[in-house]
């Protein structure tokens, strides 16, 4: 049987979660939610939901037991309460990212995540691409060594989204938690999750204020910088921006004792192509081409699968529903993104250096 799907919030992005759904088998949209009752009729038409399965309180539409997941497609201050009424209404979640737009409400889905037993996956859907899967094999192999520094950043030169993203009240915070989110997961996650420490950072927001389409109406940052640290000693630089006065703020690479690595591509950096990365390439089927061949090596990966990053999120969450396993994006680890930008926010406030804490779960 299909696994029965409650769709909270049908604005822009809840058409994507149709699409990945009805591309992956082993789903059926049953119910949906908006607090506009016009945009939920509208996406009930468009997706073939009956008119008596169309609600506007969330809380009404988990009474339904022909409910089995529900996806939280709300903006990211309403996050938090539609996922932990699903998680204790006893209903599986995949919520967009980021997972909240605080540390605090970030906890608190966790916490029910872990006391209801189910399934809670954030939309991170670029972990799922080959090159930040294939990076994760890499490192978890061990064949950079001890990762001791890393940077992981992103921007636009000009991309300040607009609508309900660059307001506090709607999104929480701005280019932080719209693409950051992305970066920082993916980096955390490579690195197997490592537990962050201190924080140091700026967020600054000068450019799309002087934009008329922004200008006294977007109150959240646009560009955020931070040094974290991290219980192992490492180190991640963290570079995020809608808007810069530049084309590129670097992409995102791990440097180890042994090798390092460009998250992008991926492309591995070392001084030979040594034989455990060998067995990994071959059993991975790729093709590694060492340029040049001989001591100092550039390793370019030829092979890794072309990936549709929405159904693969879709068919992990699938996965780990029918298995009632374990998200392949565990919360617990997502949670890490919170803690970090919590720190983010408060150092900037302060101006200076925070200690952060991940929460007991
Ligand atoms: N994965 C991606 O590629 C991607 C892209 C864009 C947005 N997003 C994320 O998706 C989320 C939504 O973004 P969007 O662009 O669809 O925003 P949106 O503003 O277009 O849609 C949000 C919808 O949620 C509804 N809503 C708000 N509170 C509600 C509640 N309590 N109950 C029911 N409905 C409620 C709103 O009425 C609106 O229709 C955000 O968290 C955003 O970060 C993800």
């Amino acid at each position: 049987m299909a696994i029965r799907v409650g769709i909270v919030g049908t604005g822009g992005i809840s058409r994507a979660h149709h699409r990945a759904y009805t591309s992956v088998d082993g789903f059926e949209i049953v119910a949906v939610c908006d607090i506009f009752r016009e945009k939920a009729l509208q996406a009930a038409e468009n997706w073939d939901v009956p008119k008596k399965h169309v609600f506007t309180s969330y809380n009404k539409m988990l009474e339904m037991d022909e409910i089995d997941t529900v996806s939280v497609c709300t903006y990211n201050q309403a996050h938090r309460r539609p996922t932990v009424a699903a998680l204790n209404a006893g209903k599986h979640v995949f919520c967009e990212k980021p997972m909240a737009a605080t540390l605090a409400d970030a906890t608190a889905m966790v916490r029910a995540a872990k006391a209801s037993g189910k399934i809670l996956q954030i939309g991170v859907k670029s972990a799922f691409s080959p090159s930040i899967q294939f990076s994760k094999k890499v490192i978890a192999e061990g064949i950079l060594g001890g990762i001791y520094y890393s940077e992981s950043a992103n921007c636009r030169r000009r991309g300040t989204p607009g609508r309900t993203f660059i307001y506090k009240k709607t999104a929480g915070a701005g280019a932080i938690v719209d693409i950051g989110i992305y970066n920082l997961h993916n980096s955390l996650y490579v690195m197997g999750y490592p537990k962050p420490v201190r924080v140091s950072a700026i967020t600054e927001d000068y450019i799309s204020l002087q934009d008329p389409r922004f200008k006294d109406k977007m109150d959240v940052e646009e560009f955020g910088a931070a040094w974290v640290r991290f219980e192992n000693g490492g180190v991640m630089v963290f570079k995020i921006s809608w808007a810069v006065h530049q084309n590129s703020l670097g992409g995102s690479f791990c440097l180890g004792k042994n090798a390092g690595i460009s998250l992008s591509g991926p492309i591995m950096y070392a001084d030979s192509y040594n034989k455990e990365l060998q067995k990994l390439v071959e059993s991975e089927g790729l093709t590694a081409i060492p340029d040049p061949p001989e001591g100092m090596t550039t390793i370019r990966f030829e092979g890794l699968p072309k990936v549709d990053v929405w159904n693969a999120q879709m068919t992990a969450f699938r996965d780990a529903v029918l298995e009632d396993g374990f998200s392949t994006l565990p919360p617990e680890g997502v949670l890490l993104t919170n803690v970090i930008m919590d720190g983010i926010f408060r150092s900037h406030k302060t101006k200076k250096e925070v200690a952060v804490r991940v929460p007991e779960i």
